[in-house]
């Protein structure tokens, strides 16, 4: 079974050759037309008008979710210098919470100082505790009256993603790439060399992990639900799994226990220390980075980028996890710093950036059937998140509907179409599709506002940002 289901991964990533199929941006104008175009494209993505199957809940262990719909966890750079949460913070999650998804996952935080994205980013401190607290209470409050008012009758459940932010660290204003592995491309699509920063050493790594198991312990005392280990996009933990180049030390290699070892032994500690609190990771299950480097990716070496995916290794990983005692799971793909569109297709790139040699459904596609091998390969009871959807505008809930029903997919975490239009649940749920005047247009302003490092919102649909 394991056997034939890679092979029908390499059937569809190698038969749907992006270099067929060239960009064009999104100009659909109904739900036939976009049909047609993954008929003409050969991509095989279902769809269903029916959205009922959104509006069930979930529940394995000790996690029951209201509905099929969350939020996935998006970086606003709008903390206050402590790190807690500011006004804009606060303006951004009520949104959401109004909205009506039933699980609300937030964004990057910082595990220490020194490996913040942004001196906005947030960060969870012994300081700043109650601050988290009081703004968990509000946030819960407000998704839980949203939730009952559209007849749900299970609670909101809010997660926060830990971080550190590794090669995309500042001090202060300024780039400071903590590395893993030496890697000039990827210094390079930042506009870094050699010189600054540093790779990070055995017994710094060793140290961060108590500081990312204090952190953990204290997001729950901060009344979450739960924490996500961040394991994706190529930060910290993420780029560790890439590192078959870090030398003579225990956390790099060839081996996949090495490489892991840094994530686990995280996992391990917490799963001793937190009882009634739901661990999780966002994981990158493939990242198109040529072997010897990449994570999720075949090991054959001169392959072009993005490199063919291979999903024996985050499979292998799943499982561990699994043993572990985790059973809810975020997949995403790429490494936005490197090649956004893997992560999040898009008609129009970051100021200065080209366009991708491939159409943004096929980027879409690559997303939807890596998740959903994944999800057929991994152990039964395991809830599992997918993304990218926001590239489908109006017509996303017929995507998510029909991904929940063919069983390729637990539960759809939008992330840019949440920005533009945080009621996008609430008009699936009651109207039973979004409202196209409000839909993301997957413009890359609010990327674009991210790389500048200032305050981040939709250009297009928020008054507020619009300027
Ligand atoms: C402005 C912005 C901030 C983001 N911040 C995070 C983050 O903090 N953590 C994370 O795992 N992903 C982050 N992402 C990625 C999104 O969670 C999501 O995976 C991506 O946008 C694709 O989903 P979408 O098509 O629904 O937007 C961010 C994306 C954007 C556009």
């Amino acid at each position: 079974m394991k056997i034939a289901l890679i092979f029908i991964l390499y059937y569809y990533i190698m038969n749907a050759n992006p270099s067929d199929k060239k960009f064009e941006p999104f100009t659909y104008k109904s739900l036939e037309v976009l049909r047609e175009k993954f008929e003409e494209l050969g991509l095989d993505i279902p769809v269903s008008q029916d959205i009922e199957v959104l509006q069930n809940n979930i529940e394995t262990k000790k996690i029951l979710i209201p509905n099929r719909l969350s939020i996935q966890p998006m970086e606003g750079f709008d903390a206050h210098d402590d790190g807690s949460p500011g006004e804009l913070t606060l303006r951004r999650y009520t949104r959401y919470a109004d909205g009506g998804a039933g699980l609300i996952w937030i964004e990057a935080t910082s595990i220490a100082k020194d490996c913040r994205s942004n001196p906005h980013q947030l960060m969870l401190t012994e300081q700043n505790l109650e601050k988290f607290r009081d703004f968990v209470s509000v946030i819960r409050a407000r998704c839980n009256e949203t939730l009952k008012s559209l007849g749900f009758k299970d609670k909101c459940v809010l997660l926060i993603q830990l971080n550190h932010s590794g090669r995309y660290s500042k001090l202060g204003l300024e780039k400071f790439p903590i590395r893993t592995y030496h890697n000039v491309d990827l210094d390079t699509a930042i506009g870094v060399s050699k010189k600054n920063g540093m790779i990070i050493s055995d017994d710094e790594l060793q140290e961060l992990e108590n500081i990312w198991v204090s952190k953990a312990i204290l997001a729950k005392e901060a009344g979450f639900d739960g924490v996500d280990i961040k394991a994706c996009h190529g930060y910290i933990i993420s780029e560790l799994l890439d590192a078959r180049n870090r030398k003579n030390s225990i956390y790099g290699g060839p081996s996949l226990e090495n490489r892991a070892r840094f994530f686990l032994n995280i996992i391990k500690r917490l799963k001793s220390k937190l009882d009634d609190f739901i661990l999780t990771s966002r994981l990158g299950i493939y990242n198109g980075i040529p072997y010897p480097n990449g994570f999720g990716v075949r090991e054959v070496e001169n392959q072009n980028f993005p490199a063919e995916a291979d999903l024996k290794e985050p499979i292998q990983l799943i499982n561990q996890l699994h043993k572990l005692g985790i059973s809810l799971i975020n997949i995403s793909v790429g490494n936005p710093h490197y090649t956004p569109h893997l992560t999040r297709p898009f008609d129009t790139p970051l100021k200065g950036a080209k366009l991708p040699e491939e159409h943004p459904l096929f980027s879409l596609y690559r997303i939807l059937y890596l998740t959903s091998l994944i999800k057929h390969q991994i152990p039964k009871g395991m809830i599992m998140i997918g993304s990218g959807y926001s590239y489908l505008r109006q017509f996303a809930g017929y995507i998510a509907a029909g991904l929940v029903k063919n069983n390729m997919v637990d539960i759809c975490g939008f992330g840019r179409m949440a920005i533009a239009n945080p009621n996008f649940p609430r008009q699936i749920f009651q109207n039973g599709v979004i409202d196209k005047n409000q839909v993301c247009i997957a413009c890359s302003q609010c990327s674009g506002f991210m790389r500048q490092g200032i305050k981040t919102g939709c250009a297009i649909r928020d008054p507020l940002y619009k300027n």
